[in-house]
């Protein structure tokens, strides 16, 4: 089969790399891919990304069986609608579903409607309403740009003040455009996150295994958010008897609430979840893969990805079962000099070579290029060094070892990634 994924990360790689295995596999092209998927795929780009009709034209002239979407950007553009009125299969939730990511106040309505439980919130559009309504409330306090803001439209305030800002930056500077036109404010809820990531038909929800990913730029979860610095599976605070219960109460809802509303949703659905007291709480939904959660997770599967992928695309996805290593996994996202703000670029990474005779060792390209032959930085997270272990402490010490390997100037990474499931493991072994 002749396989297209759309865009060009870390994520992607990861995609590509599990389909490159596939028994089904003949051809993959990935639009627009980057240096290290170049290596499995055929690279293309188009110049305009929301050119969906040059895409689907691409597919028929290519013969393309089935093409999977990686970002969310594309498939809240409706991408999926585009191929599926064209008659090409392809994997992600149309234009209607993928607002369960592209408007956090469909998602949480949907939430309150289906009973799911979440965080306590109130939609604004006006800034003066939004702000008296801080006051009363008091912080910690978490401020939401309704729309898709690349990661960076929720602050979670401390102060009053630091709330009122945020509230001032989207819907007075409009800092993220019309994302920022309603903007949530809503309850914080402290406990310890985990990503709870499921491929679904529409019909069946088959649940991944868990991971939990490091949103801050700096060891011990310190600084700014940036999109994911690092992320492990399995996530030991995901138990199987809480899986069952986010299955039951997150999950299995969030799909049944949206077919009674007439829309049917099918690719990934994606829960990210605080878990407090033991209870599973829905902060947000995604309908697509994690990033770089993506990486250690499909690093485990041990099923077909074209199976599963046809199968979604199929609706038959109750004819799947999931297998998976029980080896655990963790990746190392290394960054740009400057990342999560403005960062270097152009700087020749050194080692990749090196890192390929390792052994359980996957180097993920997130925003690579190649200058001539040499591969270069392209993006603000550069690479996700995978690795695969017996367990959390041996992948985690695999990944570290290949880190080691590999250079270029500036490169910044995070040190105690999946430190949390390492310290938990101790604790139950004490
Ligand atoms: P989101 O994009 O909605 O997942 O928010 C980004 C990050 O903000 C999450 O991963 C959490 O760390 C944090 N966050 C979001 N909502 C809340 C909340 N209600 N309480 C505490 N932290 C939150
Ligand atoms: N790593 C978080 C996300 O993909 O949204």
């Amino acid at each position: 089969m002749k396989i297209l994924v759309i865009g060009g990360g870390g994520r992607e790689h990861a995609i590509v790399w599990k389909l490159s295995q596939s028994r089904h596999a003949e051809k993959i092209f990935c639009c627009p891919g980057n240096a290290g998927i170049s290596e499995l795929a055929e690279c293309i780009s188009f110049n305009n990304d929301n050119n969906f009709e040059a895409l689907v034209d691409f597919a028929r002239y290519e013969g393309i069986d089935l093409t999977i979407v990686g970002p969310e950007a594309p498939l809240s553009s409706g991408i999926v609608d585009v191929f599926e009125k064209n008659g090409r299969k392809i994997v992600g939730p149309d234009k209607k579903a993928a607002q369960l990511e592209g408007s956090k106040v469909f998602a949480k309505d949907l939430m309150r409607r289906c009973g799911i439980p979440t965080a306590e919130y109130k939609v604004f559009t006006s800034y003066l309403h939004a702000e008296d309504y801080v006051r009363m409330k008091g912080a910690p306090i978490v401020i939401k740009a309704d729309g898709l803001a690349a990661g960076k439209g929720v602050i979670v305030a401390e102060t009053v003040d630091e709330a009122i800002a945020g509230l001032k930056l989207m819907m007075k500077d409009r800092a993220f455009g019309d994302a920022g036109n309603k903007v949530l404010v809503e309850e914080c809820i402290k406990g310890e996150e985990a990503s709870f990531m499921a491929f679904t038909d529409g019909k069946t929800i088959l649940p991944m295994v868990s991971s939990q990913d490091h949103k801050r730029i700096f060891d011990g979860d310190k600084g700014p958010n940036t999109g994911g610095m690092g992320a492990y599976s399995p996530a030991p605070v995901i138990t199987p008897e809480l899986e069952a219960i986010v299955m039951d109460k997150v999950m299995r809802p969030a799909i049944k609430g949206l077919q009674s509303e007439g829309i049917k949703y099918k690719g990934i659905l994606y829960a990210g979840l605080m878990i407090h007291e033991n209870k599973p709480y829905a902060l947000e939904f995604n309908c697509r893969l994690g990033d770089p959660e993506t990486q250690p997770v499909l690093a485990r599967l041990k099923t077909d990805l074209i199976d599963i992928a046809l199968a979604i695309a199929d609706e038959k996805l109750s004819g799947i079962s999931l297998e998976w290593k029980q080896e655990h996994s963790v990746c190392v996202v290394i960054a740009s000099k400057g990342y999560p703000g403005a960062y270097e670029k152009g700087r020749v990474i050194e080692g990749l070579n090196d890192v390929k005779k390792m052994e359980d060792v996957f180097v993920f390209h997130s925003g690579t290029s190649f200058n001539g032959n040499k591969v270069v930085t392209s993006g603000g997270r550069v690479l996700g060094v995978t690795a695969l272990g017996k367990n959390i402490s041996d992948a985690k010490a695999k990944a570290y070892s290949a880190i080691e390997k590999i250079h270029f100037k500036g490169m910044q990474f995070r040190k105690d990634i999946a430190d949390r499931a390492i310290n938990k493991c101790k604790m139950h072994d004490a």
